[in-house]
Formats: C-alpha cells, structure tokens, sequence
C-alpha cells in the first residue's frame, strides 16, 4: 500500500489503472478506524481492482464547539490496518491540500441537510455542507467507479447519494450495512470517549431500534405506535433522545405509516459524547 498526500500524485498513481479500464473504489473516511470502515475497505477490494482509501479529519463539517480538536487520530496505525485490508493508496492530504488559501464554494444539498442531524438547533445544515463539499472534491480527485458509504450515518448516504444525481457526478453510490459491537452498540469513532458507565447507557439507542423492530415485526404500521414502543425504551434508560424520528429510508420524508423503507433515526447525547444510529424497519434480516 502506498500513501500519498498531493492530488497530483494521486492522479498519477491512477492514470495507469485508469487507462487501462480497471475499476477504482473510493472509501472517504476521517479515520480511527473501526471494523465499520474496514468492512467499507472489504467490500470495495471485493468489488474494484484499486481502492482508494481517503483519510482526512474534515475541519468544515465540525461546528464551533464540536470535537474537532480532540477527533482521534493516528494515522500510523490506520495506516496498517488499510494495508491488512489490501487497499492500494491511502490518500491522506494536508488541509492546505484539500482547502487551498482562498477557497470558497460550497455544495448544499438544501432541503435534506436541513433535517434529522442538519436541525438548526442541532448540528445544522452547515454540516452536511462540509461533507458534501468535501465529498464532492474527494469524488473529482480520484473519479472512482464506486464510493463505499455506511447505513450507520443514514442521512449522510442520502444527502451524499441526491449531490451525485443532481450533479450528474458519474459515480456508484453503495451503502453498506452498519457494523456493531457484540451488544448492539453501533460502531463508531466516537465510542472511544465513552467511560464505562456511559458505554453502558449508550446501549439505549439500539435498544429503542430494536424494540420499535419488534413492534413492527408484529405487524404494527402506524408511525406513533412504533414511535411509542422506542420512545418507550428511552424511557426507562437514563439517556433523552435529541431526536426520534420515522423517515422515508430514499429521501428522508416524514412518515404516518411504516412499510419496507422507512427508517428510524436517532441521536442522543450520552455524557458529552453524541451519538447516532438508525434502523430501516421492518426488512427481513
Ligand atoms: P467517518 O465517520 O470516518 O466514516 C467513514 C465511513 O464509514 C462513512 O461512510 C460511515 O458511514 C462509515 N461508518 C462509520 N461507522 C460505521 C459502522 N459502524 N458500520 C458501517 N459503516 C460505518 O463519515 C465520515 O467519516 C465523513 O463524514 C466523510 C464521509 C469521510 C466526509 O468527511
């Protein structure tokens, strides 16, 4: 594996693979990887004869006040661990690479940041801002076939997912499946600032998806009911949903009743650390 940090020389270590008509994978990431992002590198080396790993910490999609600072990171180990994967380039750029002096565009998916996570009074559109802005440079440097996203950030794979078709950006969007911990808990970056007493409440979020599941697995279709069940779980956990809410899994709609594509989205603050997961209802496993 071979890592490098300009778009230039990214560009001439896939001008002969391109050439020669082999397809290109992407995995964007920020890094601190988890088995989450190496099943996005497994999936793609199944898929493409070269993949793409990106590893930059994004500064635009971090509100004032978020983590950005403290984001973990180590590329060395991220580093091994791609390689163990057989990705083909870690393309891990400076800032000043990504954001030359003076840049200033944006790309805003308008109606879906503003939603779910992109609440103003939550992270705000501004973040999805960031990542689409980001993603869409990410997508003109290396121009792969295929882009490897997870289920676990839902709203970023459709937000990501509505830029590439109205753009007429000519990639392939996959979404790939969220990868827990033993005990439910989704996997994520920020599982690492968790105490323990906080990792235990953290398991709140998929007990509220699993039991709004049950619910529907029974037959249950009304929206507020299901609402209830999960709401339910809350309830009798120490930890207060920012939201809770039954969306189309396609386009993030709101939804009155459930049926094979609706999706259940959470985030909650455990402690200072705020997490998200989701659940498309009703899918046979
Ligand atoms: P990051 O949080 O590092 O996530 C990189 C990719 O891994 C995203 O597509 C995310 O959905 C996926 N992922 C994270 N946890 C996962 C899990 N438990 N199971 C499956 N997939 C998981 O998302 C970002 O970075 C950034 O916003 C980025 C798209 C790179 C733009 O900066």
């Amino acid at each position: 594996m071979k890592t490098v940090r300009t778009v230039a020389e990214l560009r001439a270590e896939l001008a002969e693979p391109r050439r020669a008509g082999r397809r290109i994978g992407l995995v964007p990431t920020m890094g601190s990887f988890h088995e989450g992002h190496l099943s996005l590198m497994r999936r793609a080396r199944e898929d493409c004869s070269v993949v793409v790993v990106s590893l930059f910490v994004n500064p635009t999609q971090f509100g004032p006040g978020e983590d950005l600072d403290t984001y973990p990171r180590d590329e060395a180990r991220d580093a091994a661990l791609a390689e163990a994967e057989g990705v083909d380039l870690l393309f891990a750029p400076p800032t000043s690479e990504v954001y030359p002096e003076g840049f200033d565009v944006v790309v805003r998916v308008r109606g879906l940041s503003g939603v779910l996570c992109g609440a103003p009074d939550r992270r705000g559109p501004d973040h999805f801002d960031g990542v689409t802005t980001v993603v869409a440079k990410l997508f003109n440097m290396v121009a792969p076939d295929v882009a490897y996203f997870g289920q676990k950030d839902a709203q970023q794979s459709v937000v990501i997912g509505r830029m590439v078709r109205d753009l007429d950006i000519p990639v392939r969007i996959e979404v790939c499946p969220t990868v827990r911990e033993s005990d439910g808990l989704a996997m994520s970056s920020r599982n690492a600032y968790l105490s323990d007493e906080e990792r235990r409440r953290a398991l709140a979020l998929h007990g509220a998806l699993e039991a709004a599941d049950a619910v529907v697995a029974r037959g249950e279709r009304d929206a507020s009911v299901v609402l209830a069940a999960a709401r339910a779980e809350f309830d009798s956990s120490d930890v207060e949903p920012e939201y809770l809410e039954l969306r189309s899994a396609t386009d993030l709609a709101p939804v009155e009743q459930v049926n094979g594509s609706t999706v259940l989205a959470v985030a909650a603050r455990v402690g200072r650390t705020r997490l998200i997961d989701n659940k498309v209802l009703g899918e046979t496993p």
